[in-house]
């Protein structure tokens, strides 16, 4: 009769370790769920260098997937090595306008390949102005520049507006917002104190004070937070409306339908 020693061999083998590439995506799909095009595009990405979290992955998946095939205008701030404008025209498709602007001279020498490329800071209002101009408008905004809280705030404020009804606004590595050599901390410094500002703003309908952000005021209908990226999402914030309806009362249905108070009111 056969021993049953085999087994032990052939059962217990560990798993081939996976090579860099399909951990990538192992690991997107272990903890993030459902994988979506991105991760693997990006894991199987072999042009310029490219650097991106795992976890922002099926983040882009879920705030940018819906733009995809569409001639949106998509600007972004830092482009390194250049592999992320590859990796965006890959995901995007030829439709789409795609810009990148940084401040390091040297990556002029991607202009033209997957997007256009404008050299300047991101804290010069004239500069993003020029390029808005150029590109005819923006619908997504993915900040991964210099991470450095003045920058993003001026960034914000200069963009923002020029922003698309509709549109997105990403804020990324921001871990950063943390650290005192980028000008973050604990205290107001910190780059959350500004999304808190917009939080309060986008609830103005329940309190009595100003408006604490200016320059997204009135213009942000939803503020995802995830960890080290920020999401806004450009739009009309009408007034709430509620209604309660069914709830058979004395045989008669209820139907009722009131707005949310004005400041002061409450
Ligand atoms: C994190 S890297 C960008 C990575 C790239 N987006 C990617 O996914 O591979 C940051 C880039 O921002 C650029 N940068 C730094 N300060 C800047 C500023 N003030 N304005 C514009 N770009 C800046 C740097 O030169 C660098 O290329």
């Amino acid at each position: 009769m056969m021993g049953l020693g085999f087994l032990k061999t052939a059962t217990f083998q560990p798993p081939a370790p996976l090579g860099l590439r399909e951990g990538i995506v192992a690991d997107v799909a272990a903890k993030y769920g459902p994988v979506g095009d991105l991760a693997p595009l990006f894991a199987q990405h072999r042009g310029e260098g490219v650097d991106k979290w795992h976890h922002y992955l099926p983040l882009y998946e879920r705030y940018l997937g819906p733009w995809r095939g569409r001639p949106l205008r998509f600007l972004e701030i830092g482009v390194f090595k250049g592999g992320s404008l590859e990796m965006w025209r890959k995901y995007f498709g030829p439709e789409a306008v795609i810009y990148g602007i940084d401040i390091d001279p040297t990556c002029a020498r991607f202009d033209g390949r997957d997007g256009q490329v404008r050299i300047g800071s991101q804290d010069d209002r004239a500069f993003l102005g020029r390029v808005i101009d150029e590109m005819g408008g923006v619908d997504v905004v993915l900040d991964d520049g210099s991470h450095v809280m003045a920058h993003l705030r001026a960034t914000l404020a200069a963009l923002f507006p020029r922003l698309s009804q509709g549109g997105t606004y990403i804020v990324e590595d921001l871990h950063t917002a943390y650290w005192p050599q980028y000008g973050g901390g604990t205290g107001p410094e910190n780059f959350y104190s500004t999304v808190r500002a917009m939080i309060d703003d986008m609830h103005h309908w329940y309190h009595d004070g100003a408006f604490a952000h200016p320059a997204t005021a009135g213009q942000v209908t939803g503020i995802h937070i995830h960890d080290s990226m920020v999401v806004l999402e450009k739009g009309t914030p009408y007034r709430p409306v509620r209604s309660i309806v069914g709830g058979n009362i004395d045989g008669a249905d209820l139907a009722q339908t009131t707005s949310a108070e004005g400041k002061a009111s409450r």
